[in-house]
């Protein structure tokens, strides 16, 4: 192979830089190296190629860069159904958008980043991976021994930790009165099919 076959940008957040538009306070930087510091070690342990290890670390990096920006500026780069959501949930696909933007055109990358909060049925491996490491990054102060009890199961357990994960947030926003967004009940209903995957019954 010639050549780096990585977008500039996404080779710069796989090196631990974050793009120069982010907006991320020290706290959500810390946050955002627990997972990548998560997701570099499953895929190591998963034995992936470097450049397959490039995506999983770039998409950690990337996945809360513009959480701590104004959610009304974020809403006005947004025009698919994203444009609907609540503030908190903007980041994600607002990030999507400026990667686009500047020539990223690794659709499974952008979608992981893009609904990392959501859930998507079309994630790729990275993405659910990227789903479960936001969950159960070790700095998280709730749920702290169901969190390193599925910590403990990965790599090698992802779609069954993956189908905790989407339970776990399910029974929060239900708590919480909070609408299911139908690429949620997409991703808890494909996951069940997945063979071994349902013992989080
Ligand atoms: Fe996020
Ligand atoms: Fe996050």
């Amino acid at each position: 192979m010639s050549g780096d076959p990585h977008h500039p940008r996404v080779a710069a957040a796989a090196r631990g830089e974050l793009p120069p538009w982010s907006r991320a306070t020290a706290g959500r930087r810390e946050h955002i190296e627990r997972v990548a510091g998560l997701i570099e070690s499953w895929a190591r342990t998963l034995g992936l190629d470097p450049a397959e290890r490039v995506r999983w670390t770039a998409a950690a990096r990337l996945h809360d860069a513009l959480r701590d920006a104004d959610p009304k500026e974020l809403r006005e780069e947004l025009s698919g159904p994203e444009w609907t959501w609540p503030d908190p949930l903007l980041h994600g696909p607002a990030v999507a958008v400026r990667l686009r933007g500047e020539g990223v055109d690794d659709e499974a990358l952008l979608l992981a980043i893009a609904y990392h909060t959501v859930g998507h049925p079309d994630f790729d491996t990275m993405g659910r991976a990227l789903y479960a490491a936001d969950f159960l990054e070790p700095g998280r102060r709730v749920q702290e021994e169901r969190r390193a009890a599925l910590r403990e199961r990965m790599p090698h357990e992802l779609d069954t930790v993956v189908l905790h994960v989407v339970r776990a947030r399910l029974e929060h926003a239900l708590e919480a009165r909070r609408p299911i967004f139908s690429e949620t009940a997409a991703f808890w209903s494909q996951l069940l099919e997945v063979p071994g995957a349902s013992d989080a019954g």
